[in-house]
């Protein structure tokens, strides 16, 4: 897919159909998100692949939303403070390293015909019992993975004129 098409046919997917992601599909992903770029090359990260089968009621706990477990696969997106770098005033890059590696999963999940939603307003602490995350990892973006079953609305966005401003502020 053309990458100007590829922006513009992204969208937060909250329908899915039960079709399995094909295992090739599921590969290019994940050299999607290895590829992405990290503070310092640190690659703070894991995903964790979860079948929505036989556990939807342990993962709605997590994002209580019918469609979150509609899709064959949820993925979850953690990071780990540990690993990531921290500039020299204590700012650590963790989130931002981790939004860019989701972001690479899910345009190529786009570019694949798959679709995925950012979730960002889960239950934490359910997610780390339900995942069994050690203390060190955060969980910082979920995101189902399927074929959609609802189609793209119109892009509601600020203009370019309210969000550029030239040389400063
Ligand atoms: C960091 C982040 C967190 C988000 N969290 C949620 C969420 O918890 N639940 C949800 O339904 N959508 C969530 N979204 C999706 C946004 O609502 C959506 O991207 C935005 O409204 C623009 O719509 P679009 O993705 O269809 O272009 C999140 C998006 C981002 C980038």
């Amino acid at each position: 897919m053309e990458y100007e098409d590829l922006i513009r046919g992204r969208y937060s997917v909250r329908a899915y159909k039960p079709d399995p992601v094909e295992d090739d599909k599921l590969a290019r992903l994940f050299d999607a998100a290895r590829l992405a770029p990290t503070a310092a090359n640190r690659q703070p990260f894991q995903l964790i692949v979860i079948h929505t089968q036989g556990r939807q009621a342990e993962l709605r706990r997590i994002y209580h939303r019918e469609w979150f477990t509609q899709a064959p696969l949820v993925i979850c997106a953690c990071g780990i403070p540990r690993q990531s770098w921290v500039r020299e005033d204590q700012r650590r890059y963790l989130d931002v390293d981790v939004a860019i590696v989701m972001d690479h999963f899910i345009l190529e999940a786009t570019n694949l015909g798959l679709g995925t939603c950012w979730i960002a307003a889960f239950n934490a602490k359910a997610a780390r019992e339900v995942l069994e995350l050690p203390d060190e990892v955060e969980p910082l973006i979920f995101t189902p993975l399927g074929y959609p079953a609802d189609q793209q609305s119109v892009k509601e966005r600020k203009d370019a004129s309210e969000l550029v401003r030239y040389e400063k502020w």
